[in-house]
C-alpha cells in the first residue's frame, strides 16, 4: 500500500479507518486498530475532555502509530476537546453534526490532518473549500447518523466533485465491498459495524449478539422526523419510535424519548429497549474476531477479489 494516497496522507499501513462509534469506540480499540495497521478513532462526540484525554492516552500506551478523534461539531465543549487533542499530540481529527470551518486554522496550525464525514456532494465542496484534507463519503447503508444517499451513488460522484481523497462508508464489512469502493475512485475506506464484534471493542456482548444474528432486513432507520435519521437494529425501542413517528409525534417528544438508548444498549446491554445502532452490513458478519484478524482479512480478501474479478472479466467478449 506504500503508493495510496491515504496511506501516504495519514502515514498508516491499510487505506482503512474504524469508524468513530459513540459510546463504544474507545482508547483500547483505536489504539489496537492503529497498532494493526489501520487508522483508529476514538468516538470523542460528546465526551468530557478529561475522559478524552484518558482515552487518547489509552490508545497511545497500546501503539506509537496515528490515531484519531472523532469531534461531533455541534456538541458541547468542542474547543476544549481540540485543546485536548493538540495538547496530546493527535494526529487525525474526523468531524460530523457541523462545519469544521471555524476550527481549522487551529487544527491546522498544530499540524493535525481534518477530515469530515459527508453525506452529499455539495458538503464535500465545501468542506474542500474549507482546506480540510480528504471527506469521507458516508452511504445510508451505514450504522448511526446516516443522510439519504447510497455509498455506490454518492462515491462517484464525491469523487468527481472534489481533487481531495475520498475515503468510502457504509457497507462496507468485506473485500468485494473494499473493491467496490476503490472502483467507485475511493482511496480507502471507513468502516463502523465490523468493528462492533472484535474481541477489543467493549461494546456490551448482548449487542455484539445482536450484530452476529442480523440478516439483511434487520436494520431501519428511525428519527426521520427529527432531520436526524438514525440506522439501527429493528427491536422493541425501534418499533416504539415508528410507531410515534407514524402516529406525528412531535419532534421533541421523538429527540426525548431517544436520548441515552445508545448508552443503555452499548454500555448497560439493554438491547430491547436501547438503541442497538448498526449498519446493513451486520447481515454479513458472522464471527468474532480480532482487530488484527479484520484487517488481515480485509486485505486479503481485496486481493482475491480483485484477482479473480480480473479473470472473470478477461474471459468475457467486452469487443464493441
Ligand atoms: C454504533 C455506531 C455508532 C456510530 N457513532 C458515530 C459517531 O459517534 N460519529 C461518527 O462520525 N460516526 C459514527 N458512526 C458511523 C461510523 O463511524 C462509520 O462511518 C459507519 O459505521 C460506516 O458504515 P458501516 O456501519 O456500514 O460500516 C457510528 C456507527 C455505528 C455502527
Amino acid at each position: 500500500m506504500r503508493n495510496n494516497q491515504l496511506c501516504q496522507l495519514l502515514g498508516i499501513q491499510y487505506p482503512i479507518i474504524q469508524g468513530a462509534m459513540a459510546w463504544i469506540a474507545d482508547g483500547f480499540l483505536a489504539g489496537s486498530v492503529s497498532r494493526d495497521g489501520g487508522l483508529g478513532i476514538i468516538a470523542g462526540g460528546g465526551m468530557p475532555p478529561d475522559i478524552l484525554e484518558k482515552q487518547i492516552r489509552i490508545a497511545k500506551n497500546i501503539t506509537d502509530k496515528p490515531f484519531g478523534v472523532n469531534l461531533m461539531l455541534l456538541m458541547g465543549q468542542v474547543e476544549a476537546q481540540i485543546e485536548v487533542c493538540i495538547r496530546e499530540g493527535v494526529r487525525v481529527v474526523t468531524t460530523g453534526a457541523g462545519n469544521p470551518g471555524p476550527f481549522m486554522p487551529k487544527l491546522k496550525a498544530a499540524g493535525i490532518k481534518v477530515i469530515p464525514v459527508v453525506p452529499t456532494v455539495a458538503l464535500a465542496k465545501r468542506m474542500e473549500r474549507a482546506g480540510v484534507d480528504a471527506v469521507i463519503a458516508e452511504g445510508m447503508e451505514s450504522g448511526g447518523h446516516i443522510g439519504s444517499l447510497t455509498t455506490m451513488v454518492l462515491v462517484p460522484q464525491v469523487v468527481e466533485a472534489v481533487r481531495i481523497p475520498v475515503i468510502a462508508a457504509g457497507g462496507i464489512a468485506t473485500g468485494k465491498q473494499f473493491l467496490a469502493a476503490l472502483a467507485l475512485g475511493a482511496c480507502g475506506i471507513q468502516a463502523g459495524t465490523i468493528f462492533l464484534t472484535a474481541e477489543e471493542c467493549h461494546v456490551h456482548d448482548n449487542y455484539k449478539e445482536l450484530i452476529l444474528k442480523a440478516r439483511d432486513r434487520s436494520t431501519v432507520p428511525t428519527g426521520a422526523p427529527t432531520g436526524h435519521p438514525v440506522r439501527v437494529i429493528e427491536n422493541k425501542f425501534a418499533r416504539q419510535l415508528l410507531a410515534l413517528e407514524r402516529k406525528g409525534a412531535p419532534k421533541e417528544e421523538l429527540e426525548a424519548l431517544g436520548t441515552g438508548r445508545l448508552r443503555l444498549a452499548a454500555v448497560e446491554g439493554d438491547v430491547v429497549n436501547g438503541s442497538v445502532m448498526s449498519g446493513q452490513v451486520a447481515a454479513m458478519i458472522h464471527a468474532r474476531r480480532t482487530v488484527k484478524e479484520i484487517l488481515q482479512g480485509l486485505i486479503l480478501e481485496l486481493k482475491e477479489e480483485k484477482t479473480a474479478l480480473s479473470e472473470r472479466i478477461s474471459s468475457w467478449d467486452l469487443s464493441v
